[in-house]
């Protein structure tokens, strides 16, 4: 377990996602409906960054080919992707959002 802090609970609205980078891992943080998720933010199809994209429904789109992840399961729900996105525990302390990073 390596639980970094990344951002506070207010940094990201429900329904949005926020690039963050710990220990020069680049990371997308998700709030859904205030439960929080992260994924790796670097696409797996190719170099975008998916924080840029669109969040619906739990779904982030790529902004460069519109590869759509799960971002719970990091799991790619519609193509050109075809390999998971990885997924990073989450929880909250108080007003900070932490990641395991292993
Ligand atoms: Fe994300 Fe192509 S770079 S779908």
């Amino acid at each position: 377990m390596s639980w970094k802090v990344i951002a506070r609970v207010t940094d990201v609205e429900p329904g949005a996602v926020k690039a963050c980078r710990v220990d020069n891992i680049p990371l997308a943080l998700y709030n859904l409906d205030n439960e929080f998720f992260a994924t790796h933010d670097i696409c797996t199809h190719a170099q975008a960054c998916l924080s840029d994209g669109y969040l619906e429904d739990g779904k982030i789109e790529c902004p460069l080919h519109q590869g759509v992840f799960d971002v719970r399961t990091g799991n790619p729900v519609s193509g050109p992707v075809d390999t998971n996105i990885k997924t990073f525990a989450v929880r909250v302390e108080g007003d900070d959002v932490l990641v395991d990073l292993d």
